[in-house]
């Protein structure tokens, strides 16, 4: 592919995907406030973004037809998050007092570290051809917190009690 045109893609990439979470977001307030069918119009839409950011990642051969491959693809991203992103965010964050954003910079950073490793586990089993032997996977709705199997009583990022986390 031209580069001007890869560019252009990859921009419209990022773009479907960040209104594809945008709109789950907003789904999510709508269904809070009783607004079932605004909440119902977002998630649609949501997953017509989520089609046309497949769509472009397919042109840009962003995926493989081979899951030990994307799985590589994952562990690559999350160890980025992990070692310079988040950290190097952090530190902008902490210069510029904004607790906020520190804050969720840090739930962000503590999941994606626990990511890295379930998806190194994962490879090892998809380059045998073997799929995962794994029970429920929990997910903590506040920081993200993720755990396989009968999860502690309480995220142990966040302190949420984890019966209020979600079961995969
Ligand atoms: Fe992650
Ligand atoms: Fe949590």
């Amino acid at each position: 592919m031209k580069k001007m045109t890869e560019k252009a893609l990859y921009d419209a990439f990022a773009g479907e995907s960040m209104a594809h979470l945008k709109y789950l977001i907003f789904s999510e307030i709508a269904e809070k406030s009783g607004l079932k069918n605004i909440a119902r119009i977002f998630q649609a839409i949501a997953y017509a973004e989520f089609v046309h950011a497949k769509n472009h990642a397919q042109n840009l051969r962003i995926q493989s037809e081979k899951t030990e491959e994307n799985i590589q693809s994952c562990i690559e991203g999350e160890t980025y998050e992990v070692e310079e992103m988040y950290p190097a965010f952090n530190a902008i964050a902490q210069l510029q007092d904004e607790k906020g954003a520190q804050k969720s910079i840090h739930y962000a950073l503590e999941a994606e570290k626990i990511h890295a490793e379930i998806y190194k586990k994962a490879k090892a089993e998809a380059e045998k051809g073997n799929d995962m032997e794994i029970t429920e996977i929990y997910i903590c709705p506040v920081c993200g917190y993720t755990h396989i199997g009968k999860p502690p009583d309480h995220c142990p990022v966040c302190g949420l009690t984890s019966d209020k986390f979600k079961k995969f």
